[in-house]
């Protein structure tokens, strides 16, 4: 195999020595590919983030819920987030124990609370409602509320989840009636949390938002444990030379808040982070075939099986994810701008447009690089299109597959 352009696979050894025709021709396409090194690698850096002895990093399993993966990241010390009954279920099953886990869910019904009380789960409420529905649940109980900052940041407006243009999290003007409601059911509240959004390069609004939250704090006497959210955003433009989250000077700012805190709050309480992307969106490429080129009108398209069913990020949030193009055999080809477009009957379906690429051919295969955050755990069989397999290389270069593709069965499965 040659690769026609993009580096990144190259020098870090992505596939392993693994020869992508090979595994598509073992596995079909679109393939989700995940290499463990590099997960176990981002796993590393957030438990190592700050020297706080009582610092727990939680892997917010949204971003992707294979299992394999979860034991990988459990297994380098990473409790997690779960965002609902299904979520603590597969955690559950990839080993996680109800005390590893953190409920945060938004707008959930009674059956979803029970779910997650009947299974020991500490759960985060996110409204005055919802906090009311938990005392009659579960009187007496532990609980933690998500309160909104007032600081919000993001890539998109679809993934700021703090401010004032949000749903989530409740506001701290409504702390007299949280404790009314905490007293009415005598629930201990023994954490909070927030989220301000996903994605962000620069650490200054992530700091910004801990002085509120803090504040927060500081009006209740129980709290074992705050959450200070995820969000940490990763180079998605490494083509064009973008640098990484300054994870070092980002460790160094957020430990002098949380020693100077527990010196004001009089004990070590318990600090937590929640990204997602982080741990999980470099450590894997969607890969797919060339079906076709062709040039309509001005514009020119490289045809390809991988459908925003499989990868929706560019058409729900815009979003870049950089290509690399790979041959049988070597060759040389001028690069031009291509608009690169999927397999579904929709005109939408499109995953990078006038992308500057060396002109491909049918038969050669593509790669849609840093697709393990929100790749698989979003896709659908839209068009009753099969979502696709996944793939783990091993350290040592090994492949396993970890999921296999739907099949026919799979799309008639529920119906009655
Ligand atoms: C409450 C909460 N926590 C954590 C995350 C993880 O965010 P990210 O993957 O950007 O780190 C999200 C993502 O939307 C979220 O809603």
């Amino acid at each position: 195999m040659y690769t026609l352009n993009g580096t990144f696979t190259q020098q870090t050894n992505f596939y392993g020595g693994n020869d992508i025709f090979d595994l598509a021709e073992q596995y079909g396409t679109p393939l989700y590919v995940y290499n463990e090194a590099v997960l176990r690698e981002r796993c590393k850096e957030m438990k190592n983030l700050v020297t706080y002895d009582n610092f727990v990093p939680h892997y917010s399993i949204k971003a992707n819920t294979n299992i394999h993966l979860l034991k990988i990241v459990r297994e380098e010390g990473l409790h997690a987030d779960v965002m609902s009954p299904g979520e603590i279920f597969l955690a559950m099953q990839s080993g996680y124990k109800a005390e590893e886990l953190f409920f945060i869910p938004n707008n959930v019904t009674k059956e979803d609370m029970l779910y997650a009380i009947e299974h020991n789960v500490t759960t985060s409420v996110d409204s005055l409602d919802q906090l009311k529905l938990y005392g009659m649940l579960n009187p007496g109980g532990k609980v933690a509320i998500r309160f909104n900052p007032g600081v919000g940041a993001g890539h998109h407006e679809k993934v700021v989840t703090a401010g004032k243009k949000t749903k989530f999290g409740v506001n701290p003007e409504y702390i007299p009636e949280v404790k009314k409601l905490l007293e009415t059911y005598s629930l201990t509240l023994v954490g909070i949390n927030q989220h301000i959004g996903s994605l962000f390069m620069d650490p200054t609004p992530y700091i910004q938002s801990l002085d509120s939250i803090l504040e927060i704090a500081r009006q209740f006497d129980d709290l074992e444990f705050v959450d200070l959210g995820g969000g940490f955003g990763i180079p998605y433009h490494k083509q064009d030379g973008e640098n990484r989250l300054d994870i070092k000077a980002l460790g160094q700012k957020l430990d002098e808040v949380l020693h100077a805190f527990a010196k004001s709050y009089g004990k070590k309480i318990q600090f937590q982070i929640e990204p997602g992307r982080y741990i999980v969106a470099e450590c894997s490429a969607m890969v797919g075939s060339v079906t076709s080129m062709k040039t309509n009108g001005p514009v020119k398209y490289l045809g390809c099986d991988v459908g925003f069913n499989n990868l929706q990020r560019p058409i729900m949030y815009d979003s870049h994810h950089d290509i690399e193009l790979y041959t049988k055999e070597e060759r040389s080809t001028k690069a031009e701008p291509f608009t690169v477009v999927g397999n579904i009957c929709e005109s939408g379906d499109i995953l990078a447009k006038d992308r500057v690429l060396p002109e491909a051919q049918s038969g050669d295969m593509i790669a849609l690089m840093d697709a393990g955050a929100y790749g698989y755990s979003m896709s659908s069989s839209y068009n009753q299109r099969f979502r696709p397999a996944e793939v783990l290389i091993g350290l040592d270069g090994s492949v396993k597959q970890i999921r296999k593709r739907d099949t026919f069965e799979d799309l008639i499965r529920n119906m009655l």
